[in-house]
């Protein structure tokens, strides 16, 4: 069929059609494909081009430049993430959130905790079994979990909160009894965040890169593992409009492998990958 490797030219993109997504997926989304990701992005659009069933790279990015519903641009935006996450990634953090931010949680009411680019929920179902362990029943009623993501694909796997069985083998045994339901017959090997949970978190798209809502202040924003995906300018425009949703003396948890070295910001470092803003408002 003519033109179905059109753009394919020896695993590679075309440099111009590269060039295109490149630029297209920094003004959509801060995602910055630096060069030497041409064969991810090749392999990405090509699985979707075979997917959707077009004829060829061309004919798929044509109908996402043409598309006005959004769904297009979705689509790709969504192949182009990179999703790696899991339950209780980089425990530190949940550790400190245990020893150190709970404590204070204890002693007021209602709070709502921003998993700001929450892939396919584990990281705010983590969130919420550390609140209910350590304050039992009244986190089932005062806390809430904000979980958002740019993949619309990955926030349905965290709305229907259904996962291999497999990623929860480190549970304990009481664990799994308490927060999941194991599949059976056609779900057999996975398992079901309990309800309880579920209805703790909120799943929603967000675009960091997008103008914030009106949600928030929190007093704890989780932006792990995605400023890796933008270049300075970006990290320092999301960084700047977390800690503007943050309480005064709130904490933002970034990524262990990632860092604010070099990135102009207003919080005061408190450990590795755990920041704060101060507690009179303006760090
Ligand atoms: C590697 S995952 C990290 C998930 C989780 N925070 C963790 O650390 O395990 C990065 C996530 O960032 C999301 N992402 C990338 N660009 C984004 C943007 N502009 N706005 C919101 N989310 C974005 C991706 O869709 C992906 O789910």
């Amino acid at each position: 069929m003519a033109g179905v490797r059109a753009g394919w030219t020896g695993g590679r993109l075309s440099a111009g059609l590269f060039a295109a997504v490149r630029e297209y997926a920094y003004r959509k989304a801060g995602i910055d494909l630096v060069e030497g990701k041409q064969e991810m992005v090749a392999a990405r659009l090509w699985r979707r081009v075979r997917v959707l069933g077009f004829e060829s790279v061309e004919a798929y990015w044509e109908a996402v430049r043409r598309d006005r519903t959004g769904g297009m641009e979705a689509d790709l935006l969504d192949a182009l993430a990179t999703n790696h996450t899991g339950f209780f990634r980089e425990p530190a953090h949940f550790e400190f959130l245990r020893r150190r931010i709970v404590p204070d949680l204890r002693e007021r009411g209602a709070f709502t905790i921003w998993s700001a680019a929450c892939s396919s929920g584990e990281e705010p179902y983590s969130i919420a079994v550390t609140l209910v362990e350590e304050m039992g029943e009244a986190a089932l009623t005062r806390a809430r979990v904000r979980a958002s993501d740019l993949s619309v694909r990955a926030l349905g796997v965290g709305r229907a909160g259904i996962y291999p069985a497999e990623r929860f083998e480190k549970w304990s045994a009481a664990w799994r009894r308490r927060y999941l339901l194991r599949g059976k017959n056609g779900q057999a090997g996975r398992c079901r965040m309990r309800q309880e949970i579920r209805r703790m978190v909120d799943f929603e798209r967000v675009n960091l890169m997008d103008p914030l809502g009106p949600e928030g202040p929190y007093p704890l924003i989780l932006l792990r593992n995605v400023m890796i995906y933008f270049d300075r300018a970006g990290q320092e425009r999301v960084v700047a409009a977390l800690t503007g949703k943050l309480e005064p003396g709130g904490y933002l948890f970034i990524g262990h492998s990632e860092s604010l070295n070099g990135v102009r910001h207003e919080l005061e470092t408190v450990e590795a990958a755990v920041y704060r803003k101060a507690a009179g408002g303006r760090a």
